[in-house]
């Protein structure tokens, strides 16, 4: 099941008094190699992202700044994750369909991508998505 394979995966934090540091490495610290990043930022109270799902790309979500959820749905169970920690990543796979809302005055969402942007890897009907989950 896709969701099982969705987890928070806890990233390296060198502490300091001058100021924490957190390192993610491709293939290291998660499950693929980094192609793309792209940010949310300057989302205004009330609005929500994402609402589609991806047939092959991986990612990991991280709050980098305050806070927001994340819906999680594989077509069979559903799952709010909340994230507020920059060195707290939400490892989602392929095939899940992603809400994002809850957004904190001043939030940044960073996204590592295992791919470059592509529109056609995007379902963007849930009805669409459904289509291709497995029945079993
Ligand atoms: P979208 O993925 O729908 O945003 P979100 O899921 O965060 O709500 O993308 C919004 C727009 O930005 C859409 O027109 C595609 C474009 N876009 C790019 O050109 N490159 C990218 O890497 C991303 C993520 C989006």
């Amino acid at each position: 099941m896709p969701l099982e394979d969705v987890r928070l995966i806890d990233l390296p934090k060198i502490a300091d008094p001058r100021g924490n540091l957190t390192f993610i490495e491709g293939h290291r610290h998660i499950p693929f190699d980094i192609q793309r990043v792209y940010y949310l930022y300057d989302v205004p109270g009330g609005a929500e992202r994402g609402g589609h799902a991806h047939k092959a790309l991986h990612q990991l979500i991280i709050a980098m700044s305050g806070s927001f959820d994340v819906v999680l749905n594989d077509g069979k169970d559903q799952k709010r994750i909340h994230l507020n920690r920059s060195y707290v990543g939400l490892y989602v796979c392929p095939m899940i369909w992603r809400e994002l809302d809850n957004f904190s005055s001043g939030s940044v969402c960073m996204v590592l991508a295992s791919n470059v942007y592509d529109e056609s890897d995007y379902y963007r009907d849930y009805t669409e998505f459904l289509k291709d989950i497995p029945t079993t």
